[in-house]
């Protein structure tokens, strides 16, 4: 029996460590030895047109040559997603002179067949282990397609809703971002695809929210908000970084040496590979810092650029800038050397070639469907639940369900693998109909045509619908061209006719829940006055619709948290809850008082806030000692109650502030955050440890500085925690 035992005990262990094998992360010792001599070897032996090969990225589509990979001048490729053509590009990798296998990349954003909520929407779960978990399924079935590199995670900070990468994110906080930011990396790698850490960096500052745009970065804000994500990734081990478009304090990245060469290289010890934007090194001409393509090429390559994306610069003029002299072969030399170190620790030149035959069955799998549920239902924010409309009421016996983004094509996914066989994602009305009370009818209107709701479909008989209902769910947002890449917004209503459509809805005077799936906070100012319940989503995946049903049913209970802050209005924006206080603060919001004449200071809703079907109240803050040492930690504890009749999860965040210091300091920092189960009833203590070295900041030249003094600590369950407790940091 102890035997069985024993070796039930051993297999589930194998069974759990088994997917470790494929964990990909940087070699140490004499194996990263050897790998720098087999790196010398093989540079000895490469001509200068297949040292160049490896710098050029080059992607699936119209004008991709295969015939440059079996010629040895192509190092990697993009946005292959069909295990058998990964399978041929490789081949073609083995057929060239040197064998140097391709590196294969993909924006494996969110998912690669079974699908994630928005990065946004995971970052709203509050939980890192979820997170982490999400990447790690996204990496294994990548890699079971042939895939070994992401271009992921995308870690920049963000203060703007109107960017439509926000998406992409994290939020607007820094240290959240930095915990988000090693989750990710950590998954990913795990499940065996190397990470790009980008976009290196700024990019998330583009003046006006405009996506490519300037940014004008002070150095003490680039050190604390800006660069902390970056830093844990690559402390998570981030083999590759991606930078950014935009240009920083007049410097386009793409050609910036300070940061590239300087701080990553030379301060922070990166030894991976830095690969460009997709065609950002051409764009230096734009920038106007290139009269042409070849100094571009020469500039960026100068400034730290190691591979070229998809701009063919390197391939089409870099072999001439060595040969005349202006590009050293020593820079050359270790350009390549990087793209071939993380080769060489991806083990890449060992790993057998995916085999076309057994991916799909690696795709979608039980598992990670759980975690997509779970990741799913976790995201979900409640921001408004007036008269605890939901969960729905027993004695409703009609639902609604109005708006086309109910049904599963409104859903954002980034690349669909062909032939990998993609589960249909549930409309919100069948998921709904499975969870329902036996009795309880929905019906379903479209209301609107897809595409952000650009014309109505049947209103009228969206609102007869509505009319004939005891309660309205209308699933409202963005599924169109307004939200990623390249897709800005000056205005963040509810896009097209849906405003309209929701006032309609209310006007029929049935309860409304507005559901929402957007890539971004909206401008909420209208619906919270109007409606009597939000839920926000950020596109949830493949287990997304599901998800809400279990929410809007009572059969989860929401416990997601905003990581930005809702502005009231798009004048607001810039708006997060870490700024500094002024000298004329808000008082009796009276002229020359920092205030609008026209609006209030508040956000709609402040960062990590969101409500859940229980109740949570904070007392007893306290901090072991009320004096702490430079190099000490405080611990610090409060006592969290569900006063709630169901049992929920807390998101307890804990925020400081230095009242006092020589540069003026937030009124508010995140500092740590647990979210927790707690039963109905039950009250639990939340502790935390905190670091005195954690609590500095950067001064003018990037000097990291602690500065002893009174620290004010705020415990609770958002930006406006009020459990309120103190210490002071004293040098030893
Ligand atoms: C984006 C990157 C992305 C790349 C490749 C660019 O336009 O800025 O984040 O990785 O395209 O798809």
């Amino acid at each position: 029996m102890i035997l069985r035992l024993a070796a039930a005990l051993c297999l589930t262990l194998l069974a759990h460590a088994a997917p470790a094998q494929d964990t990909v992360a940087w070699k140490t010792g004499r194996e990263a030895k050897l790998i720098e001599t087999r790196i010398e070897a093989l540079l000895k032996t490469m001509t200068l047109d297949e040292k160049v090969g490896q710098l050029h990225l080059s992607g699936r589509g119209e004008g991709f040559n295969a015939a440059r990979i079996r010629e040895g001048r192509m190092g990697g490729v993009m946005n292959f997603v069909v295990p058998q053509e990964v399978a041929d590009v490789q081949k073609a990798a083995r057929e060239s002179r040197l064998k140097i296998p391709l590196i294969i990349g993909l924006d494996a954003v969110h998912g690669f067949s079974t699908y994630f909520p928005l990065p946004l929407g995971q970052a709203s779960t509050w939980n890192p282990e979820l997170i982490e978990e999400a990447a790690y399924w996204t990496g294994r079935e990548a890699r079971a397609a042939g895939i070994q590199w992401t271009f992921a995670p995308m870690v920049d900070i963000s203060r703007d809703p109107r960017w439509g990468r926000v998406l992409e994110g994290a939020g607007e906080d820094a240290y959240f971002g930095s915990i988000v930011a090693a989750s990710r990396t950590h998954g990913y790698q795990r499940g065996g695809v190397a990470t790009t850490v980008k976009h290196f960096v700024g990019y998330g500052a583009g003046e006006a929210g405009r996506d490519y745009n300037s940014t004008w970065i002070p150095t003490s804000q680039l050190f604390d908000l800006y660069l902390p994500p970056f830093k844990a990734s690559f402390e998570a081990g981030s083999m590759t970084a991606m930078a950014a478009f935009n240009a920083l304090n007049g410097v386009p990245t793409t050609a910036h040496g300070g940061l590239l060469t300087g701080l990553l290289r030379q301060n922070w010890g990166f030894k991976g590979f830095v690969v460009s934007d997709f065609g950002s090194i051409t764009e230096l001409r734009l920038h106007g810092i290139a009269k042409d393509d070849a100094e571009a090429a020469r500039k960026a390559l100068l400034a730290g650029i190691d591979m070229d994306m998809m701009g063919d610069v390197y391939d089409k003029h870099l072999a001439a800038e060595v040969k005349a002299g202006r590009v050293s072969v020593k820079m050359l030399d270790e350009a390549v050397r990087r793209v071939l170190r993380v080769k060489f620790h991806l083990g890449l030149f060992e790993r057998p070639d995916v085999d076309p035959a057994a991916a799909p069955a690696l795709m979608q799998t039980q598992e990670a469907r759980e975690v997509a549920l779970r990741a799913a239902r976790e995201g979900i924010i409640l921001l408004k639940n007036a008269n605890e409309t939901l969960p729905v009421a027993s004695s409703v016996k009609r639902l609604a369900v109005i708006g086309a983004m109910a049904v599963p094509e409104a859903e954002r996914v980034w690349t669909d693998p062909a032939g990998l066989g993609r589960r249909a994602i549930q409309s919100l009305p069948d998921a709904l109909k499975e969870r329902v009370q036996a009795g309880v009818e929905v019906v379903y209107e479209p209301a609107f045509t897809r595409n952000c709701g650009t014309e109505f479909a049947d209103k009228e008989a969206a609102l007869r619908a509505a009319a004939a209902s005891d309660l309205v769910i209308a699933m409202l947002g963005e599924d169109c061209e307004f939200i990623g890449e390249g897709a800005s917004r000056a205005n963040l209503g509810l896009p097209g006719v849906q405003q309209e459509l929701l006032e309609a809805l209310v006007a029929t005077g049935k309860p409304v829940v507005l559901v929402l799936a957007t890539g971004r906070p909206l401008v909420l100012t209208w619906a919270d006055a109007h409606v009597a319940a939000i839920v926000q989503t950020f596109h949830g995946g493949t287990e997304g619709r599901t998800a809400i049903a279990e929410v809007l049913t009572g059969a989860a209970n929401p416990a997601g948290r905003t990581p930005m802050s809702y502005p009231r209005s798009v004048g607001q924006i810039p708006i997060y809850y870490n700024h500094l206080p002024t000298g004329r603060p808000q008082k009796i919001r009276q002229r020359y008082e920092s205030i609008y004449m026209d609006e209030k200071n508040e956000p709609l809703y402040p960062f990590g806030f969101g409500l859940s079907y229980s109740r949570f109240t904070y007392a007893n803050p306290r901090v072991d000692r009320s004096r702490i040492p430079i190099n000490g930690i405080a611990e610090i504890s409060v006592d969290v109650t569900n006063s709630g009749s169901r049992d929920g999860q807390e998101v307890t965040q804990l925020y400081i502030r230095q009242p006092v210091a020589i540069r003026s300091r937030p009124v508010r920092e995140l500092k740590g955050f647990n979210k927790l189960a707690i039963k109905a009833g039950e009250t639990r203590t939340v502790r935390f440890k905190l670091e005195a070295q954690k609590l500095g900041y950067h001064d003018d030249t990037g000097r990291y500085v602690i500065e002893p003094g009174l620290f004010e600590v705020y415990l609770g369950g958002s930006a406006l925690a009020e459990a309120k407790t103190q210490f002071e940091v004293i040098k030893p």
